[in-house]
């Protein structure tokens, strides 16, 4: 035998030589979940070990990121039930739960922020757009509201938008708002290949997000398909996006390793909710050991992620530094 494909693999040293894939926390985004009140740390019910802070709970949790080695965050609002209307009015005030608690995080840290861009949490019908009396999400009508919401988050230090609707033209029209209001070095990162997925199922509980009628099957993508997928992210590309992100990731690797040749920008990738409480119950359980989660996070990154945003970027970031 001349070809033996286990001297590579002798001991550690030698494996580590030729390993193709790493993870940094460099490329890490941890997702946070703001409430209305005071001193609150909630724990989610369908995310063990994950949640909601109120605004002035967030500087302390945003100092133990950091400490963790966390670079970024994502922020998701909750606003409380009466700021609830059929326009999502309470996402782009400007004393609205996120735009404060970006201020708050602001004074006390300068993490990077990139906010989701949704009406979903701010919606009485829990629709990411406006809807016509017939229930139809108008596409054109919630372009308005999604520009005006991503303005307002960059104009109280936003470093990121990441638009999360699914409508089509909103990566054109956010761009356009932003450089028409000089914010012309804020990047987009799109959710340009979002799927409606049965995975979401544990944020509309965090987020309080759940469509009160339906479902978003009429405006999210169909994961019976993947040549979609390359079609979404180019239009993305062609309006403007900084960043592009396939959405959920483990059970969506393929459209990852697809997509990747494909784009020339960076390509993120979302682990979300339901992934995040199947390996954490798995995990906590006992009968997997922890060491599935770097594992399951690595396969992102070997189908071509660059950057991952997961629920377990602190116990990821923290388990990279004590392996240095
Ligand atoms: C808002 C939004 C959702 C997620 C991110 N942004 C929920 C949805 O589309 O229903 C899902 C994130 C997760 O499940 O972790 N549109
Ligand atoms: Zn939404």
């Amino acid at each position: 035998m001349i070809i033996r494909p286990r001297r590579l693999r002798i001991n550690e040293t030698m494996r580590a030589l030729v390993r193709e894939t790493a993870i940094s926390a460099d490329q890490l985004i941890y997702p946070m979940f703001v409430v209305e009140g005071k001193g609150l740390k909630e724990e989610i019910t369908a995310m063990p070990g994950q949640y909601r802070y109120s605004v002035d709970m967030l500087p302390a949790a945003v100092k133990d990121l950091e400490q963790a080695g966390v670079k970024h965050i994502i922020l998701f609002g909750v606003p409380a039930p009466e700021a609830h209307d059929a326009y999502g009015t309470a996402a782009f005030i400007k004393d609205g739960i996120v735009q404060r608690a970006i201020h708050e995080i602001k004074s006390h840290s300068n993490i990077f922020i990139t906010t989701d861009v949704c009406l979903c949490e701010y919606t009485d019908h829990g629709h990411c757009g406006i809807l016509d009396p017939d229930g139809y999400v108008n596409n054109d009508k919630t372009l308005a509201v999604l520009a005006k919401t991503a303005l307002s988050h960059v104009e109280a230090g936003a470093d990121m938008v990441a638009p999360s609707d699914m409508m089509d033209g909103r990566v054109a029209a956010i761009r356009q708002i932003l450089d028409e209001n000089g914010y012309i070095n804020t990047p987009v990162m799109s959710y340009a290949v979002k799927y409606a997925s049965t995975y979401y199922g544990p944020f509309r509980e965090a987020a309080n997000s759940a469509p009160g009628k339906g479902n978003r099957k009429a405006y999210q993508m169909d994961y019976h398909n993947s040549r979609e997928a390359e079609k979404e992210a180019a239009l993305d590309v062609d309006e403007g996006a900084d960043i592009i992100m396939v959405k959920p990731a483990l059970a969506y690797l393929d459209i990852i390793a697809k997509l990747r040749p494909q784009i020339k920008l960076p390509l993120a990738t979302y682990c979300v909710s339901g992934e995040y409480t199947m390996l954490k119950m798995a995990v906590d359980s006992g009968a997997v050991q922890p060491e599935i989660i770097y594992e399951s996070h690595i396969a992102m990154r070997r189908a071509g992620a660059d950057i991952i945003i997961t629920y377990f970027a602190p116990e990821l970031a923290r388990f990279l530094q004590e392996a240095k």
